[in-house]
């Protein structure tokens, strides 16, 4: 399956990628993620990056869709993939549509996780990632220990984007230059939406159940 996420910052995604991807066997691609761990690793796309990361702005589209390009292209992403953050807007997603014709493939489907503003900011303010595995938790939702990870014992960090100015700022990118991109992926008849409050593990079934057609 070749399935995309889309969703404003704090929806879910990542979340959801977690489960959907291991139920269904296909790698995980966060485009965020990948970012992320160029920025602990201090690289050239790290440091790059970071400028556009501190302050809720999208990253570069040349040096966004090069980076997806590299990573689908490798041997685990050729009988599908999960992709979480990408693409970002309407440019990202044409050239996504064609670099897979080119390969020939294309979308299965892309499914929207929906939920409002002010939920978003709730969960956001809440984050929790583990530096070891990269799980993400939340203080006032996962009923576990706030300050190590559940699944690694690793130890748990707050991204530095999910300051309340910052958070502010994603969603009006977000609505601005991503919500196009439900419009865009529903005229390809491509788009699915869940609802995306309540319990992860409701919003998980209704997620597999929209995928159940292309499993
Ligand atoms: P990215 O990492 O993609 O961030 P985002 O889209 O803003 O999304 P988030 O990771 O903030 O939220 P999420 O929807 O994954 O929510 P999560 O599951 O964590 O991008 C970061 C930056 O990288 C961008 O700003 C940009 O600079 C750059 N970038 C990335 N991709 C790019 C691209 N394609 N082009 C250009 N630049 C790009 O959940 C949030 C919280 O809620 C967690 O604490 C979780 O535990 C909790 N939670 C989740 N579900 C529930 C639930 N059902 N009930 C209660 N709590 C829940
Ligand atoms: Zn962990």
């Amino acid at each position: 399956m070749r399935l995309v996420l889309v969703g404003p910052p704090g929806a879910g995604k990542g979340t959801q990628a977690q489960f959907i991807a291991s139920n269904l066997s296909i790698p995980k691609i966060s485009t965020g993620d990948i970012f992320r761990a160029n920025v602990s690793g201090g690289t050239e796309l790290g440091k790059l990056a970071k400028e556009y990361m501190d302050r809720g702005d999208l990253v570069p589209d040349e040096v966004t869709i090069a980076m997806v390009r590299n990573r689908l292209a490798e041997k685990d992403a050729q009988d599908g993939f999960l992709l979480d953050g990408f693409p970002r807007n309407v440019p990202q997603a044409e050239v996504l549509k064609k670099m897979l014709a080119e390969m020939g493939s294309g979308l299965d489907i892309v499914l929207e996780l929906v939920v409002d503003d002010e939920e978003v900011v709730r969960r956001l303010a809440g984050r929790r990632t583990c530096a070891q595995c990269g799980h993400i938790s939340h203080v006032e939702f996962d009923d576990k220990r706030d300050d190590i990870c559940d699944v690694c014992g690793g130890p748990l960090f707050q991204r530095d984007d999910d300051k309340e100015e910052t958070v502010r700022h994603r969603l009006e990118v977000y609505a601005r230059q991503t919500a196009p991109l439900v419009s865009f992926y529903a005229s390809e008849n491509l788009l699915v939406g869940v609802d995306a409050t309540g319990p992860v593990e409701e919003v998980t079934q209704r997620s597999m159940e929209a995928l159940k057609p292309f499993i």
